[in-house]
């Protein structure tokens, strides 16, 4: 849930969204019960897979949630806006961002969550049905209005001196209709983006992710990764 004005208006002069490829490649991850933890980095950009600062994501399950860690490394600007409040766009300034299906098939819905280095967080599952957010398809946005209600919770430390930024993030697993207790051996598609900006060159933005599409949108699910808890 990024697209900013820029690439919103880059979109509109594209006749059609290129096919997605029948043979790509998309990375595998095994992830056990807390408190270990399956680990994932990424330093290539979106599309351009030129060098990216380097992000981290570790995740591991319990009895009855999903937890999910972003470091972000090399964080210059942890440029937010400082008005926004829960679900707020703050995909249009700096965030890390999962997006997560249970299954093994290219989702058409999903849970969109983002945190932003003051620890807003957005949280809303996802109806794309074309699967790649096409022009002219169905995109639906259904909010989760009481994340800390429903056991949704976040947790945000930045050492700006050090370009340090660090967001972990307990989602329940009943969100996805795994019973509390029942998560060993389920399998999962997921995806793993961070967005950078900074003041000087808003709203222009940088993207990076775990499991690479080939445009600059990253609601195209056939290229979420494969997980399965151990
Ligand atoms: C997929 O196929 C195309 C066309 O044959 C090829 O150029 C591309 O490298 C392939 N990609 C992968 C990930 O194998
Ligand atoms: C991150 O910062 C370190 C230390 O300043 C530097 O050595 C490294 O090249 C930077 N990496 C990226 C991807 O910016
Ligand atoms: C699952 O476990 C959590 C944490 O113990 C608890 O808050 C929640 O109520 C449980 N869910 C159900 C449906 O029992
Ligand atoms: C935040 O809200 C204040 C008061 O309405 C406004 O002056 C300011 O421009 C807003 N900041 C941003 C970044 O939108
Ligand atoms: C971040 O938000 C959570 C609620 O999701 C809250 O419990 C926590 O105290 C907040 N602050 C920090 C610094 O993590």
């Amino acid at each position: 849930m990024f697209l900013n004005t820029v690439l919103i208006a880059a979109v509109a002069v594209v006749p059609a969204l290129a096919q997605i490829p029948s043979n790509i490649s998309v990375p595998s991850l095994n992830v056990p019960a807390c408190p270990k933890k399956g680990t994932v980095t990424y330093d290539k950009s979106v599309p351009d897979q030129v060098a990216f600062p380097r992000t981290k994501v570790d995740v591991c399950y319990d009895d009855s949630h999903i937890d999910i860690t972003f470091t972000a490394y090399n964080e210059t600007n942890f440029f937010v806006n400082p008005n926004y409040t829960t679900n707020s766009p703050i995909y249009q300034y700096t965030a890390m961002e999962t997006f997560i299906s249970r299954g093994t098939g290219d989702p058409q819905t999903y849970l969109e969550f983002e945190i932003a280095p003051n620890n807003v967080t957005f949280q809303a599952m996802i109806y794309n049905p074309s699967k790649v957010r096409a022009d002219g398809a169905p995109f639906d946005t259904f909010y989760v209005a009481e994340p800390l209600v429903d056991g949704l919770t976040a947790t945000t430390t930045v050492n700006k001196p050090i370009g340090l930024w660090v967001s972990s993030a307990r989602i329940p697993l009943g969100f996805f209709n795994v019973d509390n207790g029942t998560a060993h051996g389920t399998q999962w598609r997921m995806n793993f983006f961070r967005i950078i900006t900074a003041p000087s060159t808003f709203p222009a933005q940088f993207y990076g992710a775990w499991s690479q599409p080939d445009e600059a949108n990253f609601h195209m699910t056939p290229y979420f990764g494969h997980i399965t808890f151990v």
